[in-house]
Parts: C-alpha cells; structure tokens; sequence
C-alpha cells in the first residue's frame, strides 16, 4: 500500500492498522512521504477521528522515530508529569524536587515558552549559572545521586512530532483529539517514564477552553497510557486565571522558592499539593491518594523539598544560594504599579491577556527563536473576589524598558485583563476532575 492508500482509507472511514501508521510516520520523519500527503491524512483524521487502537498506534510510531530514553538503570518507578501550559504556572518547579524527596526519580525534559504560556526551561535559566543542557551520561548520573534532573528536552525526542506538529499548524489540523494526544503522549513516551501525570489546564489562558473539550483531551491520554502499558492519569485544572501571582521567569523562580519553603501563595500550594499526591501514589510511596497527600505535606513542612531544589540547582550548576537570597536573581529596572481605575470587586483576571502582556513586556517569546528577559513580567498583587478601591494598586509590571510610551502601553494591557463588579463573584474551583483508567471523578464545586 501507499500513503494515497492511506489517505482514502482514512478519508473513508477506515481504521489504519499499527503497520500502516508504522510505515506512514517512518515515510514522513525520512522523507518519502511528503509534505502535502501528511497535510491530506491530518485533515482527514480532523473530520474522521482516530480510534483508540489507532491513536496509540500513532503515538508509538511517533515515540519511536529518534532517540528513546532508557531509565531502566535508575531503580525506582520513574514518574513524569507533564502540563498543557499556563500562565504563571510554575508547579514543575515545586512539583518536581517535592516528588523525588519522596524517593520517585523525577527525570524531566522540559519545553521553552510560546506565546502566552511559559516554559520551564525558561524559567531554570533564570537561575544564574543553571545549565539545561545535559549529555545523557550527564543526566542519567544526577538521577543516579541525588533522584531529580530536569533538563531540556533533546531535538531528536520524537522528530515525528516535530514535523508533523509544524505541519498542522500550517494546515489548521492542530485542533483534533487523537492528534494532540498522540502529540503530547508520544514526547512522554519517548522520555522513558513509567507513570505519568498530566496537568491539562481548562479556560481563558489554556490551550483547552472549555471543560468538556479538557475531559476529552484527557481521557484521550489516559486511554493511550492504558494501552501502552504507562499508566496515566490527568487531572484537569483552572486556567482562567493565572495560577499564581508572578509572570514572569525569575518572578515565578522566587515563588517557587517560596512555595518550597512553605510561604507561597495558596492556590500554587495547593495545587502542588495534589498534584504531588498523584505522583506518590503513581510512583508506588502510597497506597491512596490521601496517604500521598499528608507525605507531600510533610515533606513542604520539613523542608525537605526545598532541600532537593537546592541539590538539583547546584547539581546542575545553578547557584544554589537564590533559595536563601532571592535578591540574588536577575531583577529588573523598574517596578510599576498597575492601579485600579474603580471601587469593587474584581470579578475576573484573564490569564491570557496576562500571558500576552509578559510576553510583549519581554518574558516570553512570539516566535520561537525570540530572545527573552529573565527578569521581565508581572505581579499580581490582588485576585479575583478581592474588593478594591480606586487607586488601589492591583499589579505591578516588571521592566526593563523605562520609555514612558510604552509603560503606558503595557499599563492599559495589564488593566484590560481585569472584569470589575459591584457584588463579590462567585468563587471559582480549581480542580474540576480526576480521570483515570476507572474513569472521571468530577471534584465538588
Ligand atoms: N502540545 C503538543 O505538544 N502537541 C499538540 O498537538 C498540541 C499541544
């Protein structure tokens, strides 16, 4: 058969089989299939779907076209944890070092930012001297002594990914199901963790944004992990708002910190939290969710994590110092308050029109070579619910630009993400579900 085969037979209707998926994904990563057949399946998967089989077929064809990690050397279930990105969203950071303090190896290939949402290899490098780039020896050995490294993630992680990520965008195929499942699960897959949690973030300033259509991600994923042999679970949570008061790489490496140290703000913590919980009971530390819960809690109040934080910064030769002396961050120019222009409440933030205004302030990138500022970006200093008056600041931006036109510029965006009302709003949750292999768990709102 050909890829025209291939196409038709989807276009129709068909299910592919593993070998077809196979031999299709090896023609496109080695050039025998072009550009404009790819292009064709993608859009007939668009309209058609994948089945279940298919999707994890696709994913493992995928996860098989460059280098597989093999963790098998390091002891211990490896559990991986990944999120499909937000805004202020620094729960790697936290996450990471308070997992392996419970002992699971925490192996982490990392992403840069994009557009509104930030990447936390990004904020890493905010860390002075903290270096991304590992050899495989590198990584493999720092796992081996101290259980936690998070690197950036290789070129040669599922190439198929790659080009048919970039192919999709070209082709408005990104918004399909089983193809940003099989996208973000073949990337895991490939970097060698046995369990995985996902974050799939929901709302204004998440990829998903509307709750059903998270589910369906989600239990798309959950399912391909099911299949693959990776037990998966996903839970899905709010990003309407910013997660977490800083935007911004070296802002969000201070409350990170911060929360690692027990005083960091309380969504973040929370989050973490039971986030964390997942993890330990992936990883084999506890046998229920509960128990997992009250061991992350005692590994934040022992300081613990924090400990492990420190370790990895200075394993990877960061300047482990920033956790006692935040002031050693890189620190921007100026600090410019953002002030309510009335009295109320604040109804909403919207985390997108948040992530957009740090990004053109310098802390993210529209493009994906842009070069970015370290320093740059936004602190919320009010949320949603809280009653202000007039004049009250609600934000401060942190520039390195000191031009009055622009300050003016990214004062008014900053503001154009805040709703006001005359009542207080109704809260809102941040957990809306647990989905597992068993099935949804919808959280009590
Ligand atoms: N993120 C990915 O990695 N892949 C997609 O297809 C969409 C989001």
């Amino acid at each position: 058969m050909r890829a025209v085969d291939w196409i038709r037979k989807k276009r129709d209707g068909g299910e592919l089989s593993a070998e077809e998926l196979a031999a299709l994904i090896e023609g496109y990563t080695n050039g025998a299939v072009p550009d404009y057949q790819m292009a064709a399946w993608a859009m007939a998967v668009y309209y058609q779907g994948m089945t279940p089989r298919e999707t994890a077929d696709l994913t493992l064809a995928m996860a098989r076209s460059g280098e597989q990690v093999d963790l098998s050397a390091i002891p211990g279930i490896k559990v991986d944890k990944h999120s499909t990105g937000g805004v202020g969203d620094t729960t790697t950071l936290v996450l990471g070092p308070l997992v392996a303090a419970a002992g699971i190896p925490v192996a982490k290939m990392s992403g840069r930012g994009l557009g509104h949402t930030g990447g936390t290899i990004d904020k890493l490098e905010a860390i002075p001297g903290f270096a991304v780039e590992r050899t495989r020896e590198a990584f493999l050995r720092q796992l081996r002594e101290i259980g936690l490294a998070v690197i950036s993630q290789s070129g040669n992680i599922a190439p198929a990914d790659k080009l048919l990520y970039a192919l999709r965008d070209v082709t408005a195929t990104v918004d399909s199901i089983p193809l940003i499942a099989s996208s973000i699960m073949s990337k895991k897959i490939a970097s060698g963790a046995d369990r995985i949690l996902l974050d799939v973030k929901t709302g204004r300033g998440a990829f998903m944004k509307t709750l059903e259509a998270s589910i369906e991600l989600a239990q798309a994923m959950v399912e391909i992990g099911a299949q693959v042999g990776r037990e998966t679970v996903a839970v899905i949570t709010d990003m309407d708002e910013p997660l977490a008061p800083s935007i911004g790489n070296a802002l969000e490496v201070r409350e990170a910190v911060d929360t690692l140290a027990g005083r960091g703000p309380q969504q973040l913590t929370r989050l973490c939290l039971e986030l964390a919980s997942h993890m330990i009971r992936l990883g084999g530390k506890a046998t229920t969710r509960e128990e997992g819960l009250r061991l992350a809690e005692e590994l934040l109040a022992s300081g613990a994590a924090l400990d492990k934080f420190k370790a990895m910064i200075a394993a990877q030769e960061g300047d482990p110092r920033i956790a006692d002396q935040p002031e050693l961050l890189p620190a921007a120019r100026s600090v410019v308050p953002v002030v309510s222009p009335q009295d109320g409440y604040i109804a909403s933030i919207d985390a997108e029109q948040l992530g957009v205004t740090a990004m053109r302030l310098g802390a993210g990138r529209a493009k994906k070579d842009d070069p970015i500022e370290p320093a740059v970006g936004i602190r919320l200093l009010r949320r949603s619910g809280d009653k202000v008056s007039a004049g009250e600041p609600l934000a401060e931006l942190h520039m390195n630009e000191a031009e009055e036109v622009v300050t003016a510029r990214m004062t008014a965006a900053a503001l154009a993400a805040f709703r006001f009302s005359h009542e207080p709003p109704a809260p809102k949750p941040l957990i809306y579900a647990v989905i597992t292999k068993e099935g949804i768990e919808r959280m009590p709102q």
